[in-house]
């Protein structure tokens, strides 16, 4: 039977709520496949930090580092300074571990969830691939004469070659595999005459960024060639968000840098139904990588059960897809549309007509 070690950080607010529903639903698909989950738990997080001082020791990293999967729940403490727990954890996990993808899907369950008029479960169905370690990310600048009037901010984008060609690299080898066999989702149908399977499309800002985007368009250039099948397409990063919310349709792959990466990915939540639902992976394909539902602690919820845990289910059954659990990643899915369209009123905290534990049950009695 296959075994699979699994470190688990459930973290502050409604964090470990959400945790809980998304392993109930991993046990349940585990048990109806027959592979097994073992769950280590690890308690940083707000709570700690305020007891002992430590965010996270180093030590935890190099014991987080001998598992394929880490589950996240949330990190964000009303306490807490904000950035000591963002950068101190989850920051730290992603750069350290080398989590250099941070993997977006963006899927429309049902079309009322979608706040854009007309568009259904057919229009929004595309995936960001977000650099995950780099950009503005990497913590580059300083301050000058901090405190006076002539204080100096500065905070640098860094774009090595490196780090772009992996993230390019994954994106194209994603968008390879994601769409074969599946129909044509990108912009012009015409072209899968010209046996384009799938469309990859580079978010930018070429007109402005003339450094850091002139960088990734010539890698994102240089790389296209090796894969016939993907078509490539590029977009500047405003443009993008005008497109999300006027023919999110045209939208197949992604790839984009980390600050622009966060910023489209929250926008592309909206438009697939909220917080509720969304879900990411932080990966290295060769190393540790991280699972976490999108939304954040929302620690006025906490304790209430009224949060959605939906998120944190699809973030489970990311992790499951990426441990080689393919059809119960799947399974999961399908779970999740199910209760959506069958039970669930509403995507919003305290208005699904069920609390957070009733819809991790419903999840787990439709698989
Ligand atoms: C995300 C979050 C994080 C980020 C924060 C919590 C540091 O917004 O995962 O998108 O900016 O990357
Ligand atoms: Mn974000």
């Amino acid at each position: 039977m296959n075994s699979y070690d699994i470190a688990v950080i459930g973290g502050d607010g409604t964090g470990p709520e959400v945790t809980k529903e998304a392993l109930k639903v991993s046990e349940a698909i585990a048990a109806k496949s027959g592979f097994k989950l073992n769950w280590h738990h690890f308690d940083f997080g707000g709570d700690r930090y305020l007891k002992t001082g430590e965010v996270l020791p180093d030590s935890a990293v190099d014991e987080l580092r001998k598992f394929k999967a880490i589950y996240l729940g949330a990190v964000g403490h009303p306490q807490v300074k904000p950035g000591i727990l963002e950068k101190g954890i989850l920051l730290r996990l992603r750069f350290e571990l080398e989590q250099f993808i941070n993997l977006r899907p963006v899927k429309l369950f049902r079309s009322q969830d979608c706040p854009l008029k007309d568009k259904g479960p057919e229009h929004v169905d595309f995936i960001v691939v977000r650099e995950n370690n780099e950009g503005l990310y990497a913590g580059a600048g300083g301050y000058l004469f901090k405190g006076t009037p002539h204080e100096v901010a500065i905070q640098e984008s860094v774009n090595t070659r490196r780090g772009v060609d992996r993230c390019l690299k994954y994106a194209f080898e994603l968008a390879k595999k994601q769409r074969a066999g599946k129909p044509w989702k990108g912009l012009k149908p015409e072209d899968t005459s010209a046996g384009k399977t799938a469309q990859l499309t580079l978010c930018g800002k070429t007109n402005v960024l003339t450094y850091a985007f002139d960088l990734w368009f010539r890698a994102f250039q240089e790389t296209g060639p090796k894969y016939p099948t993907v078509k490539t397409e590029y977009a500047h990063v405003d443009a993008i968000c005008m497109w999300f919310v006027k023919n999110p349709e045209w939208f197949d792959v992604i790839v984009t840098d980390n600050m622009f990466g966060d910023i489209i990915t929250d926008l592309a939540a909206m438009i697939q139904g909220g917080l509720g639902v969304a879900a990411g992976g932080n990966i290295n394909p060769e190393g540790t990588s991280m699972f976490e539902p999108m939304g954040g602690s929302a620690p006025k919820y906490t304790g209430l059960n009224v949060i959605n845990p939906l998120a944190a289910i699809n973030a489970a059954a990311m992790m499951l897809d990426f441990l080689g659990e393919a059809k119960a990643g799947a399974a999961i899915e399908n779970a999740v549309i199910k209760i959506i369209n069958t039970k669930i009123q509403s995507l919003a905290a305290g208005k699904m007509g069920y609390g957070t534990r009733e819809v991790g049950d419903l999840v787990a009695a439709a698989l």
